[in-house]
């Protein structure tokens, strides 16, 4: 019998639709810190800039925890971008709103709660994209499969 534990199986991201408010709030702390590690940042802004992320632009971000990473995009595409935010789970999304909430970037962010598999965004409207970049960061997992 294979014993080998399956791939994103002990993520404690694994399934974060039902998580207790003690369970979210330990996510969001552990997000918040990793995103302000030095090699993350400099990964980030590495990331950001391939993308090609800059002013006037709409982005989608994919899984977006706490939405550390939305407001870092969201300062790049200041000041006429947009970024939305997705996530499947109402808590993170609450915490991405509350942490949003009046810094310089609370108008530019949208934060909505969605599933990657079944996105409830149009993302393309005839000849014109709604979004200019989607960005996935981190890693999602499901049951069944890895997504990112
Ligand atoms: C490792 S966290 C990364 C959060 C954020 N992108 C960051 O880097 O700080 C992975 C996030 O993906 C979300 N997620 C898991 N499955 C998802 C799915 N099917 N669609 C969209 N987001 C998902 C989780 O709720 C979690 O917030």
């Amino acid at each position: 019998m294979d014993e080998t534990p399956k791939y994103g199986s002990s993520s404690l991201f694994r399934d974060t639709t039902k998580l207790t408010p003690d369970e979210a709030q330990d996510l969001v702390r552990r997000l918040e810190l990793r995103a302000k590690v030095d090699d993350e940042v400099t990964a980030r802004a590495e990331y950001l800039s391939l993308l090609e992320i800059g002013p006037g632009q709409r982005v989608l971000d994919i899984g977006c925890g706490s939405g550390v990473i939305a407001r870092d995009v969201a300062r790049r595409v200041q000041p006429n971008g947009r970024v939305v935010g997705i996530d499947p789970s109402p808590a993170l999304i609450a915490a991405a709103r509350e942490l949003t909430t009046a810094t310089d970037v609370e108008t530019s962010i949208t934060f909505r709660e969605g599933d990657c598999r079944a996105l409830p965004l149009v993302v393309r409207q005839g000849k014109r994209s709604i979004f200019d970049s989607a960005d996935l960061c981190g890693r999602l997992v499901d049951e069944g499969d890895c997504i990112g």
